[in-house]
């Protein structure tokens, strides 16, 4: 179903309730996401973003609501990633003489994706098209979250259209972010924060004193994913901020694997050691917790504790991905230490300790290895461990 946002301006997008997993499978997305599509018809008709490509007969349809498809002028691409880009090619065909709209990346990107002799206009930060009584004003942001990333604002109206920043993976029965539960909105936005534009914190925190700084007014802000922001729609621009800072919580996330149940006993140990500082944690089997629910779990933590036994001299590869993307998330300002079981060789700890050097992660408390099942004196290590860290992340000399 449709939804007016403002007199001549409609949300044409798609809910996919089903979607459980996206960017192929490498996020989880457990209460589905939008795909967010703006039609404005002014004197000129103007569609910001697609949708992905299977949902593209939906979002011909939702058009068809309000205008032929064939009267489009402009498509705005903010954004070439095939969940906002995919359906550029049913548009095109119904609108074969509309200019696609891009920033110079995104067009390179949009031609390789789709090798289309489309119409382009390239637009950079402070240009402006008029389509009518208002116009369209473009801000580039690059890494927000590719380096195509761009915003397009919609004077007379005030609505940002940011595209990727500022969304959530979040399938709901209503468009607006006062019409949401807010806890489920904000445990979505948090994890769309964490797991996809933490590396870009530096890039999100020059953007939003850019953007603030030219003092437009905003009464909206639509990004591509999730509800839109109307109610307060600035507070989505704080929390981002504030994330973007990456201050570290005092709190610790353990995560582990074992084989033989002795490395989860230690993890349990250290949190013993945790909580008996007084520091809360929460503690992940690795192996059958969801990657990016322990990512966004880490990102509002201060600490991380790995745990794995030696396995062919090396980790449990069910910790690989895990660690992968905490290489590749670049989480600022977080403590860790590492612990394992081993029955020969003993590995496991150094490499776990290797991982979280590379995560540029600082070991605070020297890791601890049990040989074959771990006695009193390896749990007492664990527990130590755990409140050396505790210790650390409360400001307190850890006694390494
Ligand atoms: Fe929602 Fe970067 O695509």
């Amino acid at each position: 179903m449709i939804t007016k946002l403002a007199e001549n301006v409609y949300w044409v997008g798609v809910v996919d309730w089903s979607l459980r997993r996206f960017h192929g499978h490498e996020l989880s997305t457990h209460r589905g996401s939008t795909y967010n599509s703006y039609l404005i018809t002014d004197e000129k008709t103007v569609l910001v973003d697609t949708v992905w490509g299977p949902f593209q007969d939906q979002l011909i349809r939702n058009i068809s609501e309000v205008v032929d498809p064939a009267s489009i002028d402009l498509v705005v691409a903010n954004h070439a990633e095939v969940d906002h880009s995919g359906s550029l090619p049913a548009i095109m065909r119904h609108a074969s003489k509309a200019t696609v709209v891009a920033s110079s990346r995104g067009r390179e990107s949009i031609e390789g994706y789709y090798h289309q002799p489309w119409d382009f206009q390239m637009v950079k930060t402070g240009d402006s098209i008029a389509i009518g009584k208002n116009s369209l004003v473009f801000i580039e942001a690059p890494m927000l979250h590719w380096p195509d990333s761009m915003f397009t604002y919609l004077t007379g109206k005030n609505i940002l259209m940011p595209n990727d920043a500022f969304g959530q993976h979040y399938a709901t029965a209503f468009r607006f972010n006062d019409q949401v539960d807010q806890n489920e909105l904000y445990e979505e936005a948090i994890k769309y924060y964490a797991n996809i534009l933490t590396p870009f914190s530096p890039q999100v925190l020059r953007k939003i004193e850019e953007v603030l700084a030219l003092n437009l007014p905003v009464d909206m802000i639509a990004p591509s994913h999730g509800v839109v922001w109307r109610q307060d729609p600035l507070q989505i621009v704080h929390k981002y901020r504030e994330w973007a800072s990456q201050q570290p919580g005092k709190s610790a996330v353990i995560v582990y694997d074992t084989m033989w149940e002795g490395t989860r006993l230690m993890a349990e140990t250290v949190g013993d050691g945790l909580s008996g500082e007084g520091v809360p944690y929460k503690l992940y089997n690795c192996a059958v917790s969801d990657r990016n629910d322990m990512a966004a779990e880490v990102f509002k933590a201060g600490a991380v504790v790995l745990g794995s036994p030696t396995f062919n001299q090396g980790i449990l590869p069910t910790l690989a991905p895990f660690v992968e993307s905490l290489r590749g998330l670049r989480f600022k300002n977080k403590i860790g230490a590492a612990f394992g079981s081993y029955g020969w060789s003993g590995e496991g700890v150094p490499i776990l300790e290797e991982h979280l050097r590379n995560c540029k992660i600082d070991i605070v408390a020297e890791g601890v290895r049990a040989r074959w099942q771990p006695r009193a004196d390896d749990l007492q290590s664990c527990h130590d461990l755990g409140s050396k860290v505790a210790r650390a992340l409360k400001g307190a000399d850890p006694g390494v």
